[in-house]
């Protein structure tokens, strides 16, 4: 075996058939997707469960946070991935790109009796989506019959390492539409959170709810979708609202909740992560997480047998009436809101 090299032992068949793929996914950029990544991957790992990042964000932010820069292991990338998609790889050669983290100071959970689980990485490429968009176009362009087609070669790629971790928490780039990467994260995930820090990232769910709800009929698959408020504050206004909105055991005074819970019921997390200047300029995932309730929560609703799956138990008419109390929110948000006439140009 090479120096530095971690082999891992594949999982126990149960273990592989609850293993999970978990997406960040939010059409809005810094409403803290990454940070919720890691923070939920650093909690199960400390929990035992192993763990595999995977940093689909072109921006690398993940990798960054996790120590690792722009210019190591430029030849173990995500991009590295779609570079090799014409070439039948063994399994071998597929389990090769992830490294694992030595993570400093890591620890296992408190109360845990488990040793903490294994770390691992697939890193982020500024490339990624560049290789991803070639690797479609060859596979548009090929010749052989049945012609390969783009998700389901991710998704083997993806199965592979499902064999090995239990949880591969996929983090996303923002701006869904369009990107060919988040395209086909929609077809190998079983789990999307939704992170909301605000009325803008609020905003933007119906989108995001139809365009996944889309793909999930387009590919006959049924990923879930859950929703958390990271990164919020409270409201500056009153919106009058009767309804008691309790986050954390705790009154919180944020129509955007009140929404999201009055709309999405169930499929709304009743942890959240207030904003905090302490956590504005994190590098890392840290120690004492704040984020560390919100983990414990989404895995104890992964693994509940009574998850309901949101694509079932809702459908897109939920979204008209929740567009219609953001637009209340935001009136009432944005007081001397301006008002739009055609315009004309003298020439
Ligand atoms: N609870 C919090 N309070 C204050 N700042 C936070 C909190 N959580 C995360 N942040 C900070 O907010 C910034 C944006 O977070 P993050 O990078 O996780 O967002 P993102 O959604 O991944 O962004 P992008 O869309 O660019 O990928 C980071 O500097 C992060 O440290
Ligand atoms: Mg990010």
């Amino acid at each position: 075996m090479k120096k530095n090299s971690t082999r891992i032992e594949p999982l126990s068949e149960e273990e592989i058939n609850n293993s999970k793929v978990v997406a960040v996914m939010n059409n809005k950029g810094g409403c803290a997707k990454t940070t919720t990544s890691i923070a939920f991957g650093l909690q199960m790992a400390r929990l035992g469960y192993r763990v595999l990042f995977v940093d689909s964000d072109p921006q690398s932010n993940m990798s960054q946070r996790l120590g690792m820069d722009d210019n190591m292991f430029r030849e173990r990338r995500i991009s590295e991935l779609f570079q090799k998609s014409e070439i039948n790889q063994s399994k071998k050669e597929r389990l090769s790109l992830p490294l694992a983290i030595d993570y400093p100071y890591f620890s296992r959970a408190k109360g845990s009796s488990e040793k903490p689980g294994i770390l691992a990485l697939l890193p982020g490429s500024r490339n990624a989506e560049i290789e991803a968009k070639a690797s479609k176009d060859r596979f548009i362009n090929s010749e052989t019959i049945p012609r390969p087609e783009l998700t389901p070669f991710f998704k083997e790629r993806i199965d592979v390492f499902r064999e090995y971790f239990d949880y591969i928490v996929i983090d996303t780039a923002p701006a869904m539409e369009g990107n060919v990467l988040n395209v086909i994260t929609t077809g190998v995930v079983d789990e999307i959170v939704c992170p909301v820090d605000g009325l803008e990232a609020a905003l933007g769910i119906p989108s995001l709810y139809r365009w996944v709800y889309g793909k999930t009929v387009e590919n006959n698959i049924t990923p879930n979708m859950t929703f958390a408020m990271v990164k919020y504050h409270t409201d500056s206004f009153n919106l009058g609202y009767e309804e008691e909105a309790y986050m954390d055991d705790e009154y919180v005074h944020n129509s955007v909740y009140q929404c999201l819970k009055e709309t999405f019921g169930d499929f709304m997390c009743k942890s959240g992560v207030r904003e905090q200047r302490t956590l504005r300029n994190a590098v890392q995932g840290f120690i004492k997480s704040p984020y560390q309730a919100l983990s414990n929560e989404l895995h104890d609703r992964f693994t509940s047998e009574i998850h309901e799956n949101i694509f079932e138990a809702t459908d897109p008419t939920i979204l008209k009436i929740f567009s219609e109390r953001l637009n209340v929110i935001e009136k009432k948000a944005l007081v001397k809101k301006p008002t739009f006439k055609e315009p004309y140009f003298v020439l």
